[in-house]
């Protein structure tokens, strides 16, 4: 090969060396931010507002691609997902984490906290924080809380008292609690995605399930469950999560300006949140589907004395100083 010719292909293998970084460099990092729920959702709308904010700030740097109604995948196959760089973001329920911590655990002890006010004052202390970075040794860091709300218990007959639930199907979220929470109340509890609740409700091969009243009104269980209890007997909240190794990554100052973007959003979700929990109940009622049962205070009270023993169940798993600070909380 003459002396020109090598000059020749050394520079055109510089210029595609070139070319492939500058395009590497203007590429944008894509955060796929996969949910379960509905759009009309507190989480449908916080991711909404999280890939709006980033389109505004960060255009051209990072793009977000919101994935709902487990489009792209559902709560039981997303960490693992994202562990294999699949997807980067997600927000599954608090009762999802069973197979990576057993901390988390405390958000689904039944009757725990009195209201949302106390939650957010437990998962903003002391502990709340030291929880988010529970899993970190697993490869996943918690970013924040999001809130949806208090669980309500739905059936296809009317659940006054812990003995109408007896022998029924509930299906319930991946959570040991929960089940016990059922198991407590001589009930059967069934592990199922979110995906197929509504599918298993109308065919009748469960009796009922628990949610909050946006995931009761936005994926209409209150059409094929004629009555819902107004328990408020746990919370259904969020641990927005990502992968330690994508956010170890990324540039100190986009990584300071997604933070900031999703912390916004959180805000955002969570007056949504505030919101449906009384706008969609009154839309459930509106329509007359399903009917709203409200306790008295003894038959609440006939509740809280079956599923409580759960907590002391569950309390070496937990941490008795986790759940006092809890019940500080209220
Ligand atoms: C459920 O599975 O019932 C909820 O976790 C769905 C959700 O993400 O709100």
């Amino acid at each position: 090969m003459s002396k020109s010719m090598r000059l020749m292909i050394t520079l055109l293998v510089t210029l595609a060396l070139v070319a492939s970084a500058t395009l590497a460099m203007a590429r944008p990092i894509v955060i796929k931010f996969s949910h379960v729920v509905a759009e009309n959702t507190p989480k449908g709308q916080m991711a909404n507002k999280f890939k709006e904010l980033v389109d505004e700030r960060l255009a051209g740097k990072v793009e977000v691609e919101v994935f709902p109604n487990s489009q792209l995948f559902g709560d039981n196959k997303v960490l693992e997902a994202m562990l294999l760089g699949d997807v980067q973001l997600a927000a599954p329920s608090l009762s999802k984490f069973n197979k990576y911590t057993k901390s988390l655990q405390i958000f689904d002890l039944p009757f725990l906290f009195k209201d949302m006010a106390a939650v957010e004052k437990f998962q903003q202390g002391e502990v709340g924080q030291k929880m988010l970075m529970s899993m970190k040794k697993k490869g996943l860091i918690g970013l924040g809380y999001l809130h949806n709300g208090m669980k309500q218990l739905s059936a296809s007959s009317a659940l006054r008292i812990p003995a109408d639930a007896k022998h029924k199907k509930f299906r319930i979220m991946s959570s040991d609690v929960l089940a016990a929470q059922f198991e407590a109340i001589d009930a059967m509890p069934l592990k199922k995605p979110f995906s197929e609740v509504f599918t298993l409700l109308q065919t009748k091969a469960i009796d009922g399930q628990e949610n909050t009243w946006s995931n009761i009104y936005s994926k209409k269980f209150y059409e094929v469950q004629p009555y819902i209890t107004e328990s408020n007997h746990g919370v259904l909240d969020y641990l927005v999560i990502t992968s330690a190794e994508f956010w170890m990554d990324l540039p100190e100052d986009i990584k300071v300006e997604v933070k900031k973007a999703l912390d916004e959003a959180i805000t955002f979700g969570n007056s949504v949140s505030a919101q449906k929990a009384i706008n969609d109940r009154q839309k459930i009622i509106d329509s007359k589907r399903s009917k709203i049962v409200e306790l008295t205070d003894a038959e609440r009270q006939q509740w809280v004395e079956a599923m409580k023993p759960v907590w002391k169940q569950f309390e070496g798993e937990i941490g008795k100083e986790y759940i006092d600070a809890a019940i500080q909380s209220n």
